[in-house]
């Protein structure tokens, strides 16, 4: 791919014309050989209902990308808008290459082998990778869902309550770290 232009410091971008859009906060977990990992990303979308298809947005950087490029499968777990700032910051702020992050929560692990948080989350969705799409930083991750249930009753928390209510950060590698910058 090209190199971007469009860059934000550049002026021509302003994050808070983007800020405008609606997100909800999910873990994608993913697991390959053994080896669970999930992070927190606000990237995420229902795409299509006759198959139903999500994508989830990675940094290439991030050790969940590098299992779910193998194991080509992945769960989105909602996160209900009463979870603590640490239990986010647990799954968003830390790397499972060198931590790990399951010994914090309560979670199982499905029929697909997919880890599912099961404190703090509303709904819990699986799929399987149709489609990988290289975007410059990131990747995108399009699936096929394979099941996807209610796992409590509550409001889902969005990204912008996130940021306005617990005065929550992204870390640099998240699509929405140019939201750091507006003014609470
Ligand atoms: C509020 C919030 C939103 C985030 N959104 C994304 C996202 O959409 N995509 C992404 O790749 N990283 C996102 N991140 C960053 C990852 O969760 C973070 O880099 C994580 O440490 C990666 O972990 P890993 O190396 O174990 O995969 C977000 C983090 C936070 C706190």
């Amino acid at each position: 791919m090209s190199e971007t232009v469009n860059d934000v410091s550049k002026g021509a971008i302003d994050p808070a014309a983007l800020f405008t859009f609606s997100y909800g906060l999910y873990i994608v977990g993913t697991a390959w050989e053994g080896r669970l990992n999930a992070q927190v990303a606000d990237a995420v979308m229902q795409l299509t209902a006759q198959p139903v298809c999500v994508a989830v947005s990675i940094n290439k950087a991030n050790y969940t990308t590098e299992l779910l490029e193998k194991s080509k499968k992945f769960s989105v777990c909602v996160f209900g808008s009463d979870v603590p700032m640490p239990f986010i910051g647990n799954f968003g702020f830390h790397t499972g290459r060198d931590y790990d992050k399951f010994a914090k929560c309560s979670y199982r692990v499905s029929d697909m082998g997919l880890p599912i948080v099961t404190e703090y989350s509303l709904a819990a969705v699986e799929a399987e990778v149709i489609e990988i799409v290289d975007i410059y930083t990131h990747k995108l991750f399009i699936g096929e869902a394979r099941t996807a249930r209610i796992l409590a009753q509550g409001i889902p928390l969005t990204y912008a309550d996130y940021h306005n209510l617990k005065k929550g950060k992204s870390p640099a590698g998240a699509p929405s770290s140019v939201f750091n910058e507006l003014p609470k």
